[in-house]
């Protein structure tokens, strides 16, 4: 069993709501041979105006520090408490800090799209890079590979498709031949034949040509794999407000699909006029399969599936310096 030589020096700094998840990482790590891992609470202290002020719970001086942070729905206040915790550890003497942060909102904004506007996510990644001590990023499926190329700093992109394979093997195991993995548009087809792949040579792909204006989407044509009377396993890296996939799952029963699954990385799941992404998708007939990226609402249609375990062995590659996380991402995790 491995145990890291300087193990006393690594500490996962976590907010409250991803306290279950920095918890069960630290345990994966523990029974990884990581041990004397600590723990270490960011509390958020509010002042009455507003304002907030994150405070490390414990020593950090000269750790090399996991910070596990959240992006629960509120993206604008959310990363202003990111930077300022930020700028706490840097502060209070640690060593490096890693952000460990499965959804980074603002990513869709990656270009401008019409005149006068930001360009949100190089902005967000040029502010978390301003903190000297921030040495390396852990996150899962950013909107486009393409946003690697903003960073300077090393960044563990790491595919959600590691989780849903193998979700996907076991629920599947005997019905292959059976199932279409579906991208619900052009830009998610890579994604998805890479899915589609790692689930097993058998699976085919149906690509949905996708069409999104100011009232909405509209799905033209499916390409690919014929899905009629296959199982269809969609698989997007967010749902947002649920009109894609709504579309998407639509689209596929027209075609005759048998049952659709649809998967997703980042369940946002928002509201838009009135009903919430829970509402639209409830009545589509659909099961959904998500990661804990974000916290969800319970619902029997929808299964989370935890993304600790994963996370942990990303992190084991880090500390015990001779690991390959591409290696991990190819033959998944060890059982
Ligand atoms: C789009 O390019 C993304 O990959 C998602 O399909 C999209 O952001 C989902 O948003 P919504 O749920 O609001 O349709």
């Amino acid at each position: 069993m491995f145990t890291h030589s300087n193990s006393n020096n690594i500490v996962i700094a976590y907010t409250d709501n991803m306290k279950t998840m920095a918890h069960n990482a630290a345990l994966e790590l523990d029974s990884l041979g990581v041990d004397s891992i600590t723990l270490n609470r960011v509390e958020m202290i509010c002042f009455p105006s507003g304002e907030v002020k994150p405070k490390i719970t414990e020593n950090v001086r000269r750790k090399e520090v996991f910070l596990f942070f959240d992006f629960n729905g509120h993206p604008n206040d959310d990363i202003w408490n990111f930077l300022l915790t930020l700028d706490a550890l840097h502060l209070a003497g640690a060593e490096s800090i890693t952000p460990v942060v499965p959804y980074l909102p603002y990513l869709r904004q990656d270009r401008k799209d019409e005149p006068r506007v930001p360009i949100s996510a190089a902005r967000l990644i040029r502010s978390i890079e301003q903190c000297a001590s921030v040495k390396r990023l852990i996150t899962i499926d950013m909107h486009a590979d393409q946003l690697q190329a903003v960073f300077t700093i090393p960044v563990d992109h790491l595919p959600g498709r590691v989780v849903f394979t193998s979700w996907a093997k076991e629920r599947f195991a005997s019905k292959l031949d059976n199932l279409v993995a579906v991208a619900p548009d052009f830009g998610s087809a890579k994604r998805v034949r890479k899915l589609a792949a790692d689930i097993g040579s058998d699976v085919k792909v149906a690509i949905l040509e996708k069409e999104r204006d100011k009232d909405g989407v509209e799905i033209h044509n499916i390409i690919g794999a014929n899905v009629s009377g296959k199982i269809c396993l969609i698989n997007d890296d967010m749902i947002d407000t649920g009109g894609t996939l709504l579309k998407a799952i639509q689209a596929l029963y027209q075609h005759d699909a048998k049952s659709v699954i649809a998967s997703a990385s980042h369940p946002v799941f928002s509201s838009k006029d009135g009903t919430s992404a829970y509402e639209k998708l409830i009545g589509g007939g659909a099961e959904i399969v998500v990661t804990d990226s974000l916290i969800t609402e319970s619902h029997d249609w929808l299964t989370v599936l935890p993304l600790h375990s994963y996370l942990a062995h990303v992190i084991f590659q880090h500390v015990t310096c001779d690991g390959s996380v591409s290696k991990l991402i190819m033959e998944g995790l060890p059982k």
